[in-house]
């Protein structure tokens, strides 16, 4: 039932407990059993910590243009932020009709592609990179589906669009897209992979 270092937590808490009871007569006995009982206690912390850790990965998303005009940047930041993804690289950029034509590359020869780069070229955009355990899921989930109605209430694309030309944000859909598009649009010294001493209580 109990692992190797729940068994060892539990053991140690029970000697602890016994010598709070029965306190150690010497120094030395008394110095080992808090030193027992602070190291089950560290170990115990940072079992914690792994059990609720799976991958921590990176997804690329952009406000599109539109999105500073409507003013809806913070309350887009704010989801994620709240959500617990760390942002790690953002900002405000002119895109060129050549980075638009290499970022949409496999949608080159769609029916909306002129139209999807002349947005896209139209107007500043904000470029960001946010990571977490299963980022590019989570993201796309709160994102929601690409046309807006389809996009379930709640998600970033059914609260705040109407038409899938005017989209207002791009999410990476796989973590090869992510690393592909994060390379696209940002220098490896624009991003920050901060120390985070909140990640836990996420
Ligand atoms: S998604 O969300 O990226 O998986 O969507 P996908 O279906 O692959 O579409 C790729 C991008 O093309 C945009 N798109 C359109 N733009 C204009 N008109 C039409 N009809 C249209 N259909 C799809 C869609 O918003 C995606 O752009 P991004 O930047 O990813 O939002």
């Amino acid at each position: 039932m109990f692992g190797k270092v729940q068994s060892f937590c539990f053991c140690t808490f029970f000697i602890a407990f016994l010598c709070s009871i029965e306190p150690p007569q010497n120094v030395l006995s008394r110095y080992c059993a808090r030193l027992v009982f602070r190291t089950s206690l560290h170990i115990a912390k940072n079992t914690h910590i792994r059990y609720n850790q799976s991958m921590s990965t990176r997804c690329f998303t952009m406000l599109k243009p539109g999105v500073l005009n409507r003013r809806l940047v913070g309350e887009v930041i704010s989801r994620f932020e709240k959500k617990g993804l760390k942002l790690i690289a953002l900002k405000m950029m002119q895109i060129s009709p050549e980075l638009a034509s290499k970022h949409y590359a496999e949608h080159n020869g769609k029916d909306f592609y002129n139209a999807l780069v002349s947005y896209i070229t139209s107007a500043p955009v904000v470029a960001m990179v946010w990571q977490g355990d299963d980022c590019v899921q989570i993201v796309r989930k709160m994102v929601g589906a690409t046309s807006p109605a389809k996009a379930e209430p709640g998600t970033i694309r059914g609260d705040y669009c109407m038409h899938t030309n005017h989209n207002i944000i791009h999410a990476s859909d796989s973590d090869e897209s992510a690393a592909r598009e994060i390379s696209l649009f940002f220098k490896d010294e624009e991003i920050f992979d901060w120390e985070d001493n909140a990640e836990n209580w996420f």
